[in-house]
């Protein structure tokens, strides 16, 4: 069976003003006034590169760490540095084990401050950043999605691009978090960005996913992201869909340390392989488990404020 899920009907709301917009249509009209297909790429920048390297934009409505900050989700220490920067052997070249590659290989985090996605159009970084524009951007429904201005998503489905990983739901959880807090600096409404973090916990939050459409134009495909033993198995699991029966390994350090010898910290051993260090951290994540703090207020069809900045 197959599951059409689509944020695009997430966005659908009774607002006089939003009317049944997508969110991408409905925060482009709001953020940058007119909805072309232009301005919904430049909001997904906006978004995307909020997300990657935190707030950087004037006026915002809160600060945002950014997944390359260190971090704490629900008491564990989060690093996804090491995932971006080739310190893990953890990326997909369609091998049979991770390799490392560095994504931040092509400016870091200067060009995104000027909204861009690198210095150049040839890079990791380059490639990575577009790819999440467009990933996004159709998650978010924008009408102007594979028109001139939008390119359609170019990459890889998301099982196999995170195959390698390992990744848990304090990773997951704490990239999600950043997701709503670059959304709510831009004024995204806190409904929205619920329903947003929801419909991502469920895409891409459980163990051995079944296949389904998230890119239309892919057809179904396979997108657990969340594949470490810790994470919660899918109602309608289908663990044989995935390599090595949806068993994943902890990826190794691009130097040759195995991150699975536990250090001589106390905590789970999961929990200390995945923490670089158990140094207090530069940053705390402060919008904490998003998709939990969802009500009931936050069903669809509500009237949303679309807070202009
Ligand atoms: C809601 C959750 C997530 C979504 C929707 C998502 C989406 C994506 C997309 C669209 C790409 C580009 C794929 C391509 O170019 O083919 C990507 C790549 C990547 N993601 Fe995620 N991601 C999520 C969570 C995470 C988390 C928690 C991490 C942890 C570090 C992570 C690490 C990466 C890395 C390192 C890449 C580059 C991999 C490569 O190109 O080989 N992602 N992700
Ligand atoms: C609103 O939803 C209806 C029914 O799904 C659809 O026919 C219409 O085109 C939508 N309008 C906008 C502006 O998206
Ligand atoms: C979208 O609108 C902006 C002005 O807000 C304009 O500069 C841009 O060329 C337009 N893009 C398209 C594809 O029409
Ligand atoms: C990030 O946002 C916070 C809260 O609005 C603000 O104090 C801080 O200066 C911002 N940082 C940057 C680099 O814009
Ligand atoms: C490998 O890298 C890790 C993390 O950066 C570091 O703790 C470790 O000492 C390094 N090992 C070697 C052999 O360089
Ligand atoms: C890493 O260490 C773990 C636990 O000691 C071990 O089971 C695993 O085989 C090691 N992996 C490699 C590639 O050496």
């Amino acid at each position: 069976m197959l599951f059409f899920v689509s944020l695009a009907l997430l966005g659908v709301v009774s607002s006089a003003v939003a009317q049944n917009m997508s969110l991408c249509d409905k925060y482009t009209t709001a953020l940058l006034m007119e909805n072309n297909a232009t301005n919904q790429y430049t909001l997904l920048t906006l978004l995307v590169n909020t997300v990657v390297i935190g707030n950087y934009t004037q006026p915002n409505k809160n600060a945002v760490p950014g997944i390359l900050a260190k971090g704490i989700y629900k008491g564990e220490e989060v690093n996804l540095l090491q995932y971006f920067d080739g310190s893990l052997k953890s990326s997909n070249d369609g091998g049979m084990s991770g390799v490392a590659v560095n994504f931040l290989d092509d400016g870091g985090a200067a060009p995104l401050m000027m909204n861009k996605p690198a210095n150049g159009m040839n890079s990791q970084q380059y490639f990575l950043l577009t790819h999440l524009y467009q990933f996004f951007g159709k998650l978010l429904g924008c009408s102007g999605y594979s028109m001139m201005g939008f390119p359609k998503y170019s990459g890889d489905n998301m099982a196999s691009v995170h195959a390698f990983m390992d990744l848990d739901p304090s990773e997951l959880g704490y990239f999600i978090t950043q997701v709503g807090l670059a959304a709510s600096s831009f004024g995204v409404s806190s409904d929205d960005v619920n329903a947003v973090a929801m419909a991502l916990q469920k895409l891409f939050g459980y163990r051995c996913s079944p296949p389904a459409i998230v890119i239309p134009e892919m057809g179904p495909t396979l997108n657990s992201i969340c594949q470490n033993d810790k994470c919660p198995l899918d109602p309608m699991a289908q663990c044989s869909a995935y390599p090595n029966n949806g068993v994943t390994m902890e990826p190794m350090m691009a130097n040759g340390t195995n991150m699975s010898i536990p250090s001589s910290t106390t905590t789970t051993p999961s929990s200390t392989l995945k923490a670089s260090s158990t140094t207090t951290t530069a940053t705390k994540s402060t919008g904490g488990a998003l998709a939990e703090r969802v009500s009931m207020g936050a069903a669809i069809g509500m009237v949303v404020l679309v807070l202009m900045v």
